[in-house]
């Protein structure tokens, strides 16, 4: 069976220490790994924009001695239309030893990946970026050395992050206010349910749900290809400022994935402040891509 990296979900809270300590030895001695993917290729599919992904794992691999091909979906036919995914895939695997993809389309990432040719990567879709989320919590516990009595925020959209980081949270069982719009709250009532648990707690209190936060998360309104551009109405009051920092723990980090829309989702005076790891966020995305590269090449 080959390995993928397609949801936190799939995985068991031990497997997903191993790679975040893989991660932490990585950054910490970057040397040693050099030739860890040596005479490997990883191809990278991008069907929506990226500037964070796209970097970490195109310079992350090659820190570890492989090589990277962007490949356009369009361009080589992986659209069932001039032949089949799977014989695309079959094709690709004679060439590449793993492939990373970014789509609007969650169930052929796992339609794919059940195919079991090659490792498939998860890089985004709209219903969840487990690499984004898995170094969001890398740079948790670099910033909070005890990390299991934590409280987090997530403040903004039901989206793709909101449930990578829920799966996360049903591992690790951490404490998380999920601060999202009524109407929103209402329309996923479902899936609130699911992940329900006696640290999940679902608000729509911006301030209320960052009283003793240590982590305020946030991420845009909107995502890459939502049709509903109306929604935006349902997060007055929402925007992170320093009225929602400063009603926070002291030490509060403040997170988000980027690209931020500025204004927004967040103040230039939180986003820029002294409580950002937006930065380190971006870099740590690259550590935990390559552990994770390690984790699913390895035979
Ligand atoms: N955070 C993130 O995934 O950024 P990109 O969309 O730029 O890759
Ligand atoms: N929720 C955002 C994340 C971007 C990294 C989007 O899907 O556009």
């Amino acid at each position: 069976m080959v390995k993928n990296f397609i949801d936190i979900s799939d995985f068991s809270k031990k497997q997903l220490n191993e790679i975040i300590s893989l991660a932490k030895k990585i950054k910490k001695n970057p040397k040693k790994y050099s030739s860890f993917c040596k005479d490997k290729t990883l191809g990278m599919i991008f069907e929506k924009q990226s500037l964070r992904t796209r970097l970490s794992f195109n310079v992350g691999m090659q820190k570890l001695g492989g090589k990277v091909l962007e490949l356009n979906s369009k361009d080589i036919g992986f659209d069932n239309k001039r032949e089949t995914n799977q014989d695309v895939l079959n094709v690709l695997a004679q060439f590449i030893d793993c492939i990373m993809i970014r789509n609007n389309n969650h169930k052929k990432i796992i339609k794919i990946s059940k195919q079991n040719v090659i490792p498939v990567i998860n890089g985004l879709t709209e219903q969840s970026h487990p690499c984004q989320i898995l170094g969001d919590f890398l740079t948790i516990q670099e910033k909070f050395k005890n990390y299991n009595n934590l409280q987090i925020t997530w403040i903004g959209d039901f989206n793709n992050v909101l449930m990578s980081l829920l799966h996360l949270q049903k591992i690790y069982l951490f404490k998380l206010n999920v601060v999202i719009p009524n109407k929103i709250l209402n329309f996923n009532k479902q899936k609130i349910k699911y992940y329900s648990n006696k640290n999940l707690k679902f608000l729509s209190d911006p301030l209320l749900g960052s009283r003793n936060s240590k982590c305020i998360m946030t991420d845009v309104w909107l995502s890459m290809g939502e049709k509903n551009k109306n929604k935006i109405k349902y997060f007055k009051n929402f925007t992170v400022n320093k009225k929602i920092i400063n009603t926070a723990s002291k030490d509060v980090i403040f997170m988000h994935c980027l690209p931020a829309k500025r204004g927004q989702e967040v103040t230039s005076e939180v986003l820029d402040g002294k409580n950002s790891v937006v930065l380190q966020q971006a870099q740590n995305r690259m550590f935990i891509q390559q552990a994770i590269l390690i984790y699913v090449l390895k035979k």
